[in-house]
């Protein structure tokens, strides 16, 4: 089986992007062929300023890297190192109806707010399918806000099919259901967009102060208090052991636990899990040519698949360029 996914180098990564998509894309490494890969082509839509690109290209890669990518087993490569993926997107592009893309969550959300949209952002969905597809991948695991992109692929794999005979493989997307929303500062969902988010690799001091300011109701320590409507504790639950969930559950319904006590046991069970990767990716980001040398080897493996499933789609739809672009 070959997993694939990708990130968009567009922020510093937070608890949503780990628990919602980078641990997930880790657990299938032992079990899968791994391609995961910095989205930066993506990315270009809403980032247009080249220093900050770099720099969150260099930050997503550390962030696989430091939270447990195997580079010998798993492939991390930039998209924009993958020419061909553009030029897959433009043999997709041809066999979707642009209903299916005026249909799309990004583009239909721009529409109803009467923001213009650019190019980039419309075509999104033909990108991340060319990104799917190209190196026959079977299972794409995504947050749930991903999945109508990845039945968009299955789609466009199926008219191409249909048209030009089998050429590339069905993917399915894998949502974990148990992670699917994790909420943020405020309980709504975490994103950037909201300003609510928890970066994964504050220093322990500012991460503290971070889970110090989640929203809470103004109940005091004698009251006792539901820990099934509390922001403190739904994080909670997503980084303690079942007996820590119980004991601090008990704690909650019980007069005497104030909620800067809670925040602090959750600020202990956070800093637990990413203590030890912040000392690796604290070393990686000073070490640039680490990082550089698992993305060259990972382009590589990359390059060598997309290459061959461009050449069968290629072929698939007539064009004989091959040969005589090898002479030119
Ligand atoms: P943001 O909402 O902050 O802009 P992105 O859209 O860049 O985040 O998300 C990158 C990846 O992280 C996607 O696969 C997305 O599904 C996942 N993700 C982001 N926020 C959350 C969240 N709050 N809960 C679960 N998964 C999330
Ligand atoms: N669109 C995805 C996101 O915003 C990132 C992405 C780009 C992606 N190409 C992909 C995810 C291919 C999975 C597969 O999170």
């Amino acid at each position: 089986m070959r997993a694939l996914t990708g990130i968009k180098p567009t922020a510093t990564p937070h608890l949503g992007n780990l628990l919602g998509a980078i641990a997930p894309a880790l657990a299938l490494q032992e079990k899968a062929d791994a391609f995961y890969f910095i989205a930066d082509y993506h990315a270009l839509t809403t980032l247009q300023d080249a220093e900050r690109m770099r720099q969150y290209t260099r930050e997503v890669a550390a962030t696989w890297l430091a939270l447990g990518l195997d580079p010998a087993r798993t492939s991390l490569f930039v998209q924009s190192d993958i020419p061909e993926v553009t030029e897959l997107t433009w043999l997709l592009a041809c066999v979707l109806g642009s209903g299916a893309l005026e249909r799309a969550h990004a583009y239909k959300a721009a529409q109803q707010d009467g923001r213009e949209v650019n190019v980039g952002t419309f075509l999104y969905p033909v990108l991340m399918a060319a990104d799917i597809l190209i190196y026959d991948s079977n299972a794409v695991p995504v947050g749930k806000d991903q999945k109508q992109h990845v039945e968009m692929a299955r789609d466009m794999a199926q008219a191409f099919n249909s048209r030009f005979g089998e050429v590339f493989v069905i993917p399915e997307p894998i949502i974990a259901e148990a992670v699917a929303t994790i909420p943020g500062l405020d309980g709504r969902k975490m994103s950037k967009s909201y300003g609510n988010t928890i970066e994964v690799w504050l220093p322990a001091k500012q991460l503290r102060k971070k889970i110090m300011s989640i929203t809470t109701d103004s109940r005091g320590v004698d009251e006792v208090k539901d820990p099934d409507t509390c922001n403190v504790f739904a994080l909670y639950k997503l980084f303690a052991t079942p007996e820590q969930i119980a004991a601090l559950a008990e704690r909650y319904r019980a007069p005497g636990l104030g909620y800067g006590h809670a925040k602090e046991e959750l600020f202990q069970v956070v800093e637990a899990r990413l203590a030890p990767a912040r000392v690796r990716y604290e070393h990686l980001l000073a070490h640039p040519e680490e990082i550089d040398a698992v993305l060259d080897a990972g382009t590589r493996r990359a390059r060598t698949i997309a290459a061959g499933v461009l050449a069968r789609a290629r072929q698939a739809v007539g064009f004989a360029g091959a040969p005589r672009r090898a002479v030119m």
